[in-house]
C-alpha cells in the first residue's frame, strides 16, 4: 500500500507524540501506583502502631495475655475502625501459629489466618513489579506485619491486610484525567501535524503540477514560490530549467522543420526506424514506396519478409552496421505481393511509383557518442534517375573529348587557310606582273603557288575526312577478352619496332587477370599505338614495359611505360589532340585514336612524363 506524503507525515508526528505519551504515562502510572501503595502502607502502619500500643498495655496488665486481648473492648474498637481505613481489608492479631486472637471481623477469631506477602517487600521492588502486583494478580491481598513483643518474647503478630483490588480501583480513578489529557495531546498533535504537512506540501504540489505541465509540452511554465527556504530555492531552479527547456524546444522545433523540409525535398526516398524496427519518419518519396496504410509501422506491416528493404533494416538493427547497396527490381516477387493481413505490399501503388529501372537501397546505422545504435536510416535511390545522371556525365565527357580532338583540327585549318591566302596573294602578284605591273607575268612561279594551294586543299580534305572518321559513331563489337591475349597478339609488331632501336621489352600481364569487356581489334590498335610511340621515343634504346593489374571498382589497369625522351610539360595537355605531333613524319593521329577508343569503352586514360626520364600511359578499363 502506498501512503501519501501527508499521511506519512501525520502518522510520524502522531506516533512520536504517542510514544512520548505512552512513556510518560507509564512513568506517571508507576509513580502514582507507588504513591498509592506507600499511602496504604502508611495507613496500615498507623493502624498497626495503634494496635501495638493497646495490645502491649493489655498484655502487660493481664497474666493471660491472649484472653485479655480477645476480650479487650478498646482493642476491638481499634481493630473494627480498620474498615474505615482506605484499601485496608482487615486488621488482626495472630499467635505464633497464625491462629487469630483478635480480628476486625469477630467471627474469624480462633481461625487460621495464613500469612500474605509483605507490602514492604513489594515497595522495595522495581516499579513494573509493583504495577504487576496491582494489575496482574487479581484480588490479591498484601500485609503489613508487626511482631508483638512482651519483653524480648514474641507472643504474636499484628497483620494488616491491604487489598490490591481496591488499590487498583483507587489508581484507576486517579488515572482517568491523565488518560483523557494524553488522548487530547495525541489529537492535538495529529491536527498540528496535518496543518504542518499541508503548509509544507503545498509548494511540492505546485512543483508537481508545474512538472506535469512541462511534460505535456507547455511552454514557459513558471512557479510562484515566494519562500526564503529550500523549497523556494527549488522553485527558482525549476523556473530556470523551464525557461531553458522552452528555449531548447523552440530551437529543436525550428531545426526539425528545417531538417524535414530538406529531407522532404530529397530525390532519394528516406525513412528512419527505431532500433526495434519501428517506422519513425518517411519523406514523401519514401511514402510513395510504402503501403498506403502502414498499420503500426513495424517492418512486418510494411514489407514481405524477403523484401530487400526489410532484410537490410533487420540486419542493421541486429548488428549495428550499415548495409547495402542492394538493387531492387520493381517486378521482384518479394516486392510485388501481399502482406499477411491482406494489404498490398508496395507492389501495386509502389510499383507504379517506382522507376522501371528499379532501385538501389542501403541502410546506415545511426549511433550515439557511446557507439550504441539509436536508429536506422533507410535510403532508396531511383536507378532510372541515377542512369540519367550517369548518361549526362558520359555525354559531357564525350563533348570534352570531341573538343579536345577538334582543337587540333581548328589549328590546322587556320594554318592551312593562312598558307593558302599567302600563296593566292603571290599568284595574284605573279599574274599581274609584280606589285606595280611593270614585270612580265611569271607563269612557272604562279603555277608553283597554285600547286602549293592545291596540296594544302588536299591536306585540308584529308584532315576533314579524318575528323569525320573520328566523329562518326562507330559500332563497338564488345566481348569478353583477356588483356594477356591482346598483348600477345601485338608482340610481333612491337618486338620488330623495338629491335630497330635496341629497346628491351617486358610484358607483365598475368593470365588470371579478370577479363575485359572490349572490342578486341580496337583495343589492340590502341595498345599498339601506345607501344609504338614508346619505341619511337627511345631511338637510342631503353626499356618498354607493358603491365596489367586488377584495381578496385571492377576495373583493370594497363600501364605502357618507357624510359624515353619524355614529353615537355607544355605539350602534356595537347598530346591527345587530333593532329598534334612533335615527331618528324608523324601524323598526330595515334594518341587521338587511343583516347577515343578508351572513351568508347567507358575507361580512362592518364599520362605521366618527366622529360629525359620517360613516360607512362595508364589506361583503366571496366571488367567484363
Ligand atoms: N611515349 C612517348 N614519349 C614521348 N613523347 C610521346 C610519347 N607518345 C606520344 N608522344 C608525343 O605525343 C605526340 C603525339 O603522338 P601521336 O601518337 O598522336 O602522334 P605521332 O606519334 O606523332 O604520329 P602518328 O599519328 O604517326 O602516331 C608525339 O608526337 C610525341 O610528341
Ligand atoms: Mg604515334
Amino acid at each position: 500500500m502506498r501512503l501519501s506524503l501527508k499521511t506519512r507525515q501525520v502518522a510520524g508526528v502522531t506516533s512520536i507524540v504517542g510514544l512520548a505519551v505512552v512513556l510518560l504515562g507509564g512513568l506517571y502510572v508507576s509513580g502514582i501506583g507507588r504513591v498509592r501503595l506507600e499511602e496504604s502502607r502508611a495507613r496500615g502502619q498507623f493502624l498497626a502502631n495503634a494496635i501495638y500500643h493497646r495490645a502491649r498495655e493489655v498484655a502487660a496488665a493481664n497474666p493471660d495475655a491472649y484472653a485479655a486481648l480477645r476480650s479487650d473492648p478498646g482493642l476491638r474498637s481499634i481493630l473494627e475502625s480498620s474498615v474505615y481505613s482506605q484499601n485496608v481489608t482487615y486488621a488482626a492479631i495472630v499467635d505464633a501459629k497464625d491462629v487469630v486472637i483478635a480480628h476486625s471481623d469477630a467471627e474469624r477469631v480462633g481461625q487460621h489466618l495464613p500469612a500474605q506477602p509483605d507490602l514492604d517487600t513489594l515497595l522495595g521492588e522495581y516499579p513494573w513489579r509493583q504495577l504487576r502486583a496491582i494489575y496482574a494478580e487479581d484480588g490479591r491481598t498484601l500485609e503489613i506485619q508487626q511482631p508483638l513483643l512482651a519483653g524480648d518474647v514474641r507472643f504474636g503478630t499484628i497483620r494488616i491486610g491491604v487489598s490490591m483490588l481496591l488499590t487498583r480501583a483507587d489508581l484507576y480513578l486517579a488515572l482517568r484525567p491523565a488518560v483523557i489529557t494524553a488522548l487530547a495531546a495525541l489529537l492535538a498533535a495529529s491536527l498540528v501535524a496535518m496543518m504542518l504537512a499541508q503548509s509544507l506540501l503545498r509548494p511540492l504540489h505546485l512543483i508537481r503540477s508545474g512538472l506535469s505541465r512541462l511534460g505535456r509540452g507547455e511552454f514557459g511554465v513558471m512557479l510562484d514560490l515566494p519562500r526564503q527556504d529550500e523549497l523556494g530555492e527549488i522553485g527558482g531552479f525549476f523556473n530556470v530549467v523551464s525557461a531553458q527547456l522552452s528555449a531548447d524546444r523552440a530551437r529543436l522545433a525550428g531545426e526539425k522543420s528545417t531538417l524535414e523540409s530538406v529531407v522532404d525535398r530529397l530525390e532519394d526516398a528516406v525513412a528512419f526506424f527505431t532500433p526495434d524496427g519501428e517506422l519513425l519518419f518517411a519523406n514523401p518519396a519514401m511514402l510513395l514506396l510504402l503501403p498506403s496504410n502502414p498499420g503500426t509501422g513495424t517492418l512486418a506491416d510494411l514489407w514481405l519478409p524477403e523484401h530487400p528493404c526489410r532484410l537490410l533494416v533487420e540486419q542493421t538493427c541486429a548488428d549495428g552496421q550499415s548495409h547495402g547497396p542492394m538493387s531492387v527490381r520493381a517486378d521482384d516477387p518479394a516486392v510485388v505481393g501481399w502482406l499477411t493481413d491482406g494489404r498490398p505490399a508496395d507492389g501495386t501503388a509502389a510499383a507504379e511509383a517506382a522507376s522501371p529501372d528499379g532501385q538501389l537501397v542501403m541502410t546506415h546505422a545511426i549511433k550515439d557518442p557511446a557507439g550504441r545504435i539509436v536508429g536506422v536510416m533507410l535510403v532508396s535511390r531511383d536507378l532510372g534517375y541515377l542512369g540519367e545522371v550517369q548518361s549526362t556525365i558520359q555525354y559531357s565527357r564525350k563533348l570534352a573529348a570531341l573538343s579536345r580532338l577538334t582543337a587540333g583540327v581548328a589549328h590546322e585549318i587556320k594554318n592551312s587557310l593562312h598558307a593558302m591566302i599567302i600563296h593566292l596573294e603571290l599568284v595574284k602578284q605573279e599574274l599581274s606582273g609584280g606589285p606595280k605591273g611593270e614585270a612580265p607575268v611569271d607563269r612557272p612561279a604562279a603555277s608553283t603557288h597554285v600547286a602549293v594551294i592545291a596540296s594544302t586543299l588536299r591536306r585540308l580534305d584529308e584532315m576533314l575526312q579524318g575528323l569525320l572518321k573520328f566523329t562518326r559513331p562507330e559500332e563497338l563489337r564488345l566481348q569478353s577478352v583477356t588483356l594477356a591475349s591482346l598483348v600477345e597478339a601485338l608482340m610481333p609488331i612491337v618486338s620488330a619496332e623495338a629491335q630497330k632501336s635496341g629497346v628491351d621489352v617486358t610484358v607483365d600481364c598475368p593470365r588470371d587477370l579478370p577479363a575485359l569487356r572490349a572490342d578486341p581489334a580496337m583495343l589492340q590498335q590502341a595498345l599498339l599505338n601506345l607501344a609504338l610511340n614508346a619505341c619511337q621515343a627511345m631511338p637510342d634504346g631503353g626499356r618498354l614495359r607493358i603491365a596489367g593489374r586488377a584495381v578496385r571498382d571492377r576495373q583493370v589497369e594497363v600501364v605502357v611505360e618507357d624510359t624515353g625522351a619524355g614529353i615537355a610539360p607544355e605539350h602534356l595537355d595537347k598530346v591527345f589532340n587530333l593532329y598534334f605531333t612533335t615527331r618528324p613524319g608523324g601524323s598526330g593521329i595515334g594518341l587521338s585514336m587511343v583516347y577515343r577508343t578508351v572513351q568508347l569503352h567507358d575507361g580512362e586514360i592518364e599520362v605521366q612524363s618527366s622529360p629525359g626520364k620517360g613516360t607512362a600511359f595508364r589506361v583503366t578499363l571496366p571488367r567484363a
